[in-house]
Order: structure tokens, then C-alpha cells, then sequence
């Protein structure tokens, strides 16, 4: 590896890439730096996979730039194509081989030789838990298998900077775990990891930093405290003992926070985020104010609980602000 010390991974300033009237990616900054696990969090349709074909050097950018480890993707596409890798939607599995056939096959294509070539795949089946399938066709896998397979091929050269592109979609927990442990063994090498994803967990769990995107754009970047610290300082969350004085108790709720309250799944429960209101109290005084003010109404609280805002609640509350922002310009214009 041959980067100075402190150079970023990746490097974008305004990236661009439209699809006749989309601007599915608009204007893209991003920093990653080396080593590290960087998230890149957005909703279906957010511009994820498309902002990571272009630094893969799949998909060229209408406007922008973009360097990875200093190598412009552009002009030095092939430097930067020696140095990544890339897991998703596009994977070079074969279905009708096996596991470990997939494998050999793909080392023998980046140039290794059969008995080095195999006894990488070896080293990988064993490390993802596929060795007792290692000669079951690909079509036979589990979701979760299939999934590790994926990455497992994606890394049979180390890789400086591995894309995982949504590694962990329609997973159930367990296998999503074993996915997660993966990606920490990559990071612990050495390898940049740029992770794609819809699960604010997942982000939260794995990045160091992870930028929030909607409609193309960075709607915010930072570690996952201060995300969830820009948003608020939490949510708390009421379970009445009358159903039917739920709505008085949003109400008033919001008069107190000055947030929208949200009904939650049980007919009892709804819960507040809690916004910086000005003035000195931290969650817990607001949390008492609004028990006393319940109180004070006659609405019976059976339990409370105060909790660090997730990163769902993140996501909601900074699409909420864009679209306000858009609201306001609309307004304005
Ligand atoms: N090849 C393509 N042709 C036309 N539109 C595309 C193409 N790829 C993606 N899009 C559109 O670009 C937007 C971003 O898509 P994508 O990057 O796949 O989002 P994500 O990966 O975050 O779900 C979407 O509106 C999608 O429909
Ligand atoms: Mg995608």
C-alpha cells in the first residue's frame, strides 16, 4: 500500500450522475478515510449502488470528480480498478458451480495459480462457514451463505478497498450478524471498507462515519453520535394506562417538546423526540416536565423510558428537515 499516511480512500467533490431527467446522484462530496468502515446510508432509490458503480469505475459521472487513493476514476481508472473490490447486485458467482468451484475458478482468473488458488478458497470457506457446503452448487445456498460466498469472492486478493453494496439485505438477524463479523475480519487487515446500506443498525454498528443520503444528496455526514446528537438528544417513550387518552396525551406532549409525537404499534404507547428547546435541561428534566404535566392533565403514565435516539429516528427527522427546507424555498420562489 502505497498511500501517504492521512490520505483519504476515497474522495468525491460534486459527483454527478443523471438518468435522462433523474439526477440520480447530484452533487456528492465524500471523504472516507483509509482503514476504516464507511457508511453510506440511504433509503431504496437514494442513489447508493450508483454513486458506488462510478467509484468502481463501472459507470462514468456526468460531472464531479472522484479519486480513490489519490487515482482520478476517470483518467486513472485502471489504477483505481487494481486497487477495489465490489460485492452487490453484480456478483461473478456462478450458480451451477459450487462454492469452492466459484472460488478456485475466480483465483485462477486473477492469476493464481490451481494450488494457490485452492487453497485460498479453502482459507475463505473455512473462515465464512461454508466449508461443509463447500461442494454444493451456489443455487442450493441459503440467502446468508450466498451472501458470504459473495464476499468471499470479492476478497480472494485483499483488497485496499472492498464496496459492499446492501451486504446484508433481506438477511435474517443471524446471518446478517455473520455478515457483520465478516466485515469487521476485512477491516482488521487493513482493507477500507465502503458499506452501503438501508439499516440504520447496521451503520451504526460497523461505520466510524456514515453519510446520510436522499435523492442524490448528503444530507448529513458525521460519526453516529453526532448524528444522532444534531437530530436531539432522544426520544422518550410514555405507555399510558388509558388507550383513550392518547391523543390528549400527544397533544400535549407536543405543546411540551414542541416535536411530533408519534403513535407507536400498541394503542397505549407514543413516543417524543426531544429537540434542543433552548433552554438548559437535558432529557431528563424534559422527560419530568411532561410526566408532571401529564399528571397535572389526569392522563395516568403506567411507564416511561428514555431513550438515545436510533439512527431511524435520524433518518426521519433529517428527511423531515430537507423536505421543511424544500417547503420553505418552494415558498420562497
Ligand atoms: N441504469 C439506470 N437507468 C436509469 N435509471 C437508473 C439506473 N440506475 C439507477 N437508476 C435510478 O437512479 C436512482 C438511484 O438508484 P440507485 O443508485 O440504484 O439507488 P439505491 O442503490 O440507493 O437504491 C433511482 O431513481 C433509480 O431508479
Ligand atoms: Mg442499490
Amino acid at each position: 500500500m502505497s498511500e501517504r499516511i492521512g490520505e483519504p480512500a476515497i474522495e468525491t467533490s460534486g459527483l454527478v450522475k443523471v438518468f435522462g431527467e433523474n439526477r440520480a446522484v447530484d452533487g456528492v462530496d465524500l471523504r472516507v478515510p483509509a482503514g476504516t468502515v464507511y457508511g453510506v446510508l440511504g433509503p431504496n432509490g437514494a442513489g447508493k449502488t450508483t454513486t458506488v458503480k462510478m467509484l468502481a469505475t463501472l459507470l462514468r459521472p456526468d460531472g464531479g470528480e472522484a479519486r480513490v487513493f489519490g487515482h482520478d476514476i476517470v483518467r486513472e481508472a485502471d489504477a483505481v480498478r487494481s486497487r477495489v473490490s465490489l460485492t452487490g447486485q453484480y456478483a461473478s458467482v456462478d450458480e451451477d458451480l459450487t462454492g469452492a468451484e466459484n472460488l478456485i475458478l475466480l483465483a485462477r482468473l486473477l492469476g493464481h495459480r490451481k494450488p494457490a488458488a485452492r487453497a485460498r478458497a479453502e482459507q475463505l470457506l473455512e473462515a465464512f462457514g461454508l466449508t461443509a457446503a463447500a461442494d454444493r452448487q451456489a443455487k442450493n445456498y441459503s440467502g446468508g451463505m450466498r451472501r458470504r460466498l459473495d464476499i468471499a469472492a470479492s476478497i480472494l486478493n485483499v483488497p485496499d478497498l472492498l464496496f459492499l453494496d446492501e451486504p446484508t439485505t433481506g438477511l435474517d438477524p443471524r446471518s446478517r450478524n455473520q455478515v457483520w463479523d465478516i466485515v469487521r475480519a476485512v477491516v482488521a487487515q487493513g482493507t477500507t471498507v465502503l458499506l452501503t446500506t438501508q439499516y440504520l443498525e447496521e451503520a451504526d454498528q460497523l461505520a466510524g462515519r456514515i453519510a446520510v443520503i436522499d435523492t442524490g444528496k448528503v444530507i448529513a455526514e458525521g460519526t453516529p453520535g453526532q448524528l444522532k446528537s444534531s437530530v436531539g438528544s432522544g426520544s422518550v417513550h410514555i405507555r399510558l394506562r388509558d388507550a383513550h387518552r392518547r391523543e390528549d396525551a400527544r397533544h400535549l406532549l407536543a405543546q411540551v417538546f414542541r416535536t411530533h409525537v408519534q403513535l407507536d404499534p400498541e394503542p397505549v404507547a407514543l413516543t417524543a423526540r426531544l429537540l434542543p428547546d433552548g433552554s438548559e435541561d437535558g432529557p431528563a428534566e424534559m422527560a419530568s416536565r411532561a410526566l408532571a404535566e401529564l399528571t397535572r392533565a389526569g392522563i395516568t403514565v403506567d411507564d416511561f423510558s428514555l431513550g438515545q435516539p436510533s439512527l431511524d429516528e435520524v433518518f426521519l427527522a433529517l428527511t423531515e428537515k430537507t423536505a421543511t427546507n424544500e417547503a420553505k424555498q418552494e415558498a420562497l420562489a
